[in-house]
């Protein structure tokens, strides 16, 4: 069977960005990516393709190449799935904040909600491919709806997992490791994991789509972020040995990842890592070892989350003791409000939970991100539901200029690895500070030797 026509429910950091570029890759396939959210999908559609909902390198030039194209944004969801012969399912999927399992499983409303319509709706035979990332064994579950509740059209159901990262999505979407697709073992199961191949290999090698069951797929998902986000714990555990013994973190992330067994990447000792995904994740990866009464298993994961809630806790704990145990009523900027660099996406950030401790001492907080709004940053602030949001909004502005977010500040805190932040004319910075001036690098991207040059006091993670 060939792919002709794709719908593609979930129009959000996922969705967006992989059928652009499956767009782009295949311009013979309609594609239509539907969401309930109007205005995003009216941002997807803003005449000026810079203003699309996702900041991602390229992503602008990649829309606007094939929009209205083979490329299509909409509202209309019923009318996508009707038309569709492949549907991805990309909605989000949370950690649930109600019930049973609340704080760690994953909440499967969204996708429920999906495979109801889709039965609803399917006249002809379909591929529902599950692109979110989802417990293992949801497929089940997802035969389940649509079997009972369909009005006789077949589906097969493949799991499709993600492994794109923001900041780099597009890149890794045009050049990606491995595609990974699994598949029921079926005469039918194999002929739609063959059409889903068929797809990729429009622009992937052959020898780098990975064919599997799947359960298989559904988990290594799970696994795949749990191990990258292990690496950050680890090296950040190392950090804090590193502060109290005079080595130096950069120095023996080197050291180790030399070894071609461990490897190079994923060893930046950070303020913790962040993102929709790997707390998400790993924690529904615990709840699922714990459902089946693996508690060693699900504790040995658990202790990630542990220690990277440490690692943000202690470096707003260690912005206070320097400032001689107070800030209250002091002036702190933030550089950097973003989770990693290179995107808007803010959830999960460190430093959402570095300025809710702050603020939590009276701070006031000065913010500079090149990409986040104020008022992305009061909402993520208000979500925590610590204090009343106009309490918030008192304690944290943000600037469009960094030098005037640096301005009469205590210290400044280095949130995100923004490039541009080592650009920054930092003798003029130190000028206009309060003296000591501090800077808590909490992404070690500063050279510390010139700014302790400068006057500044100085302070990076592990060292
Ligand atoms: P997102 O919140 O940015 O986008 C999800 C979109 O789905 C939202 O716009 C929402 O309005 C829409 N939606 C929800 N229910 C819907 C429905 N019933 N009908 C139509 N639209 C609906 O989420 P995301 O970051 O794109 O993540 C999507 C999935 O991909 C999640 O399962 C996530 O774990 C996984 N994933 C994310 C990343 C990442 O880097 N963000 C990477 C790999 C995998
Ligand atoms: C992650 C996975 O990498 C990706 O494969 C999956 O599809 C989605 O989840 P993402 O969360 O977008 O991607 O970004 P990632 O580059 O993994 O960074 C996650 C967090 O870890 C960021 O806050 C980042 O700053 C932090 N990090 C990463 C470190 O602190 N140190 C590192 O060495 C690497």
């Amino acid at each position: 069977m060939e792919v002709k026509n794709i719908c593609c429910i979930g129009a959000g950091y996922v969705g967006g960005p992989t059928m652009a570029v499956i767009a782009e890759k295949c311009t013979n396939i309609k594609i239509t990516v539907v969401d309930l959210n109007e205005a995003r999908i009216a941002a997807w559609n803003d005449e000026d393709v810079n203003n699309i909902p996702i900041y991602e390198p390229r992503l602008n030039e990649i829309v606007g190449n094939r929009r209205n194209k083979n490329l299509f944004f909409s509202t209309n969801v019923d009318k996508a799935i009707d038309e569709a012969d492949l549907i991805f399912i990309s909605v989000n999927t949370p950690t649930k904040t109600y019930g049973t399992g609340k704080g760690m499983a994953a909440d499967l409303k969204h996708i429920e909600l999906c495979a109801r319509q889709i039965a609803k709706v399917a006249k002809t035979d379909k591929i529902i491919v599950e692109k979110s990332t989802l417990p293992v064994r949801t497929a089940e579950a997802l035969k389940s709806i649509l079997d009972n509740t369909g009005n006789g059209a077949k589906f097969q159901i493949l799991s499709n997992p993600e492994f794109l990262a923001e900041g780099t999505a597009v890149e890794d979407l045009l050049s990606p490791d491995r595609v990974l697709i699994g598949g029921d073992s079926s005469q039918e199961g194999q002929k739609a994991i063959e059409a889903l191949v068929n797809v990729y290999a429009n622009w992937v090698p052959r020898e780098r789509i990975l064919t599997t069951n799947v359960w298989s797929s559904e988990l290594s998902k799970l696994v795949a972020n749990a191990f990258l986000a292990q690496r950050v714990s680890s090296i950040n555990a190392i950090s804090e040995l590193c502060e109290k013994t005079e080595a130096n973190v950069n120095e023996v992330a080197k050291a180790i990842g030399m070894d071609s067994r461990i490897g190079p990447k994923f060893l930046k000792a950070s303020v913790g890592f962040g993102g929709s995904c790997f707390q998400k994740d790993i924690l529904n990866l615990v709840y699922i070892s714990k459902a089946f009464g693996l508690n060693e298993v699900a504790d040995y994961w658990e202790q990630v989350i542990i220690m990277n809630d440490h690692q943000k806790r202690r470096f707003s704990k260690n912005i206070v003791q320097t400032l001689y145990n107070t800030v209250s009523g002091k002036k702190i900027t933030f550089l950097g409000w973003a989770f990693k660099k290179d995107t808007n996406d803010t959830r999960e950030s460190a430093a959402i939970y570095v300025a809710d401790d702050l603020i939590n001492e009276q701070a006031y907080i000065a913010l500079y991100d090149p990409k986040v709004s104020q008022k992305q940053v009061l909402t993520d602030l208000d979500y925590l539901d610590t204090r009343k949001s106009d309490e918030n909004e008192k304690h944290i502005t943000s600037y469009n200029n960094p030098y005037e977010a640096c301005k009469n500040a205590h210290a400044i805190a280095i949130l995100t690895e923004w490039d541009e932040f080592k650009e920054y004319d930092w003798e003029k910075i130190y000028d206009s500070m309060l003296k000591p001036a501090f800077v808590f690098d909490g992404r070690n991207i500063l050279n510390g030797e010139v700014l302790k040059n400068i006057g500044f006091v100085y302070q990076s993670i592990g060292s």
